[in-house]
């Protein structure tokens, strides 16, 4: 996109709602850099020249402008050139799948006839392209691909390709192929104390897919879904495309707070509870067993189901696993969710859902209608990943690794960032949660923010964790997963990361309420 054409849509309210205009044209430069409309180095439109074309006063677009140099978007000086900063634009933290979506403007200029889902997931799900890699980025739930075994990967594509001419000739079934299911069965009875015939387990795109299909069987507009609070926004984007409304219940260290839970008037309408038990998402805490039978029970004793996704509890580094709730539930409430994203990689778009019997033939129609079936070569080549034992092989070299690199992490952290490592110490998973000390007046988004905005420019991917919550976050925290990087990496990342939180303390941050991520 030409800067010079940028395109700003104001709106005027009579009834003073609209935010006011220089508030708007920050919005929505600012978005366009975020989904990467506007990439380094763009040049924006001289303020003079913008005000007019607008009709405001100079002084408004200078105002606007100066927010956004102030917070790291753009550089330059107000009246001689303003460009967008370098290092940002679409690779920035926030133009990731975590990012939250800029409020009031997504539907300026959007296509008309939208149905009511469109329209949602126009306004609220940011832009997932992604830019440029950064090369100290701790992203989240991403396994390091370098650490993955592609040479027999490969081979297991080509045996596939030479040998299964007949499963390859046509469409497969669209529950997946079935001795992947039956493998799938039998590592989560072993490993995670799921009770499930192989029947009961159906292959999806990922734990997304799943997700979406679930929604849209289980959730009219206007039905009340429980989320953790943080939790994870992409599940609570699916259950908002639909219309549903979110009861958010606050997570502690045992996890979600089902007396909470149970207190709420509001949740006896509840229709589906989204749960992280084993490593809750974002804070890293486990469910206690006296809460996860808490949670059975309530559930129980209504019509509602419980997704339980296990998204990374494969990486346990001290202790037992615990348990999965699935296997916990005696009354077939519970939809238990696991990827092939976090332990092979993400691309792979291969997850699996394990039902209650009764919700699998209206699963796997939904599966059919949306994409036929999961990819059979990948299929394939898994099954025998799994049944030849080089995923159990995999997994133990990834877990070591994976522990090194949160040793290290965590060991950075300490001597950079002066953090209280012991909050970060979860004994599963593949990220932290790192809390940031406040800083009074600024609210944990800008500062989150403006932090991560200020480790892109030094190369440095962090995650707010912000847009993890409903309502406004508690104390600002940032999300670095570790698994990806190497040592040396993780330990020069923490200390650039350190340099870019020293120097916003140092410059401070534009006073600003509330949510303006
Ligand atoms: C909470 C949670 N669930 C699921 C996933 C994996 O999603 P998918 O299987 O769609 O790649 C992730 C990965 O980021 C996650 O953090």
């Amino acid at each position: 996109m030409l800067a010079e054409e940028l395109l700003v849509t104001l709106h005027s309210d009579k009834t003073g709602r609209a935010h006011p205009y220089h508030v708007q044209i920050y919005r929505q430069v600012r978005q366009a850099i975020l989904e990467g409309r506007l990439s380094s180095g763009d040049r924006l439109p001289a303020t003079r020249d913008l005000a007019a074309k607008l009709g405001l006063a100079r002084n408004t677009v200078a105002r606007a402008y100066a927010d956004l140099l102030a917070e790291g978007y753009l550089a330059g000086r107000v009246g001689s050139g303003t460009y967008v900063a370098s290092e940002l634009g679409a690779g920035s933290p926030q133009g990731s799948a975590l990012g939250a979506p800029v409020e009031g403007d997504g539907l300026a200029g959007s296509p008309r006839g939208l149905t009511d889902w469109g329209s949602r997931v126009l306004r609220e799900v940011p832009d997932g392209s992604r830019g440029p890699a950064l090369p100290y980025d701790f992203r989240l739930s991403t396994p390091d691909w370098d650490a993955f075994p592609r040479v027999l990967w490969l081979q297991l594509l080509g045996r596939a390709v030479r040998r299964e001419a007949e499963e390859l000739g046509r469409y497969g079934e669209p529950a997946g192929y079935f001795p992947l299911r039956q493998a799938i069965a039998r590592h989560l009875a072993l490993s995670r104390g799921v009770v499930a015939t192989a029947e009961q387990v159906v292959i999806v795109g990922g734990s997304q897919q799943a997700l979406d299909l679930l929604t849209r069987l289980w959730i009219r507009p206007g039905a009340t879904v429980v989320v953790e609070e943080p939790g994870y926004p992409e599940a609570r984007r699916a259950f908002t495309a639909v219309g549903a409304k979110l009861l958010p219940i606050p997570v502690d260290a045992d996890g979600l707070d089902v007396e909470s839970l149970e207190r709420q008037t509001a949740a006896s309408a509840a229709r589906l509870v989204y749960v992280t038990p084993s490593h809750q998402f974002p804070t890293g805490v486990t469910l206690s067993l006296a809460r996860r039978l808490a949670l059975l029970e309530w559930a129980g004793r209504r019509d509602v189901l419980i997704v339980e996704d296990d998204y990374d509890s494969e990486f346990r580094y001290t202790g037992r696993p615990v348990e999965s709730l699935q296997g916990l539930d005696r009354f077939g409430r519970v939809v238990y969710l696991g990827t092939f994203s976090t332990v092979l990689f993400p691309p792979l778009r291969v997850g699996y859902v394990v039902l209650p019997p009764d919700l699998v033939g209206p699963f796997v129609k939904a599966k059919w209608l949306a994409d036929r079936q999961t990819p059979t070569l990948e299929q394939l080549a898994l099954t025998d990943f799994l049944t030849e034992g080089h995923f159990g092989r995999h997994l133990r070299r990834m877990r070591r690794v994976a522990a090194e690199r949160r040793a290290a992490l965590l060991a950075a952290v300490a001597d950079h960032l002066d953090s209280q490592t012991e909050q970060l110490t979860a004994s599963t998973g593949m990220h932290v949660m790192l809390p940031l000390p406040s800083v009074l007046g600024t609210s944990p988004f800008d500062l989150e923010a403006a932090i991560a905005l200020r480790a892109a420019a030094r190369g440095v991917g962090v995650y707010p964790a912000g847009p993890c919550c409903v309502g406004p976050p508690a104390a600002p925290a940032l999300l670095l997963g570790f698994a990806a990087l190497p040592t040396a990496r993780i330990q020069e990342g923490i200390g650039r990361l350190a340099q870019a939180v020293r120097e916003v303390r140092a410059e401070g941050l534009p006073r600003r309420g509330g949510r303006t991520a």
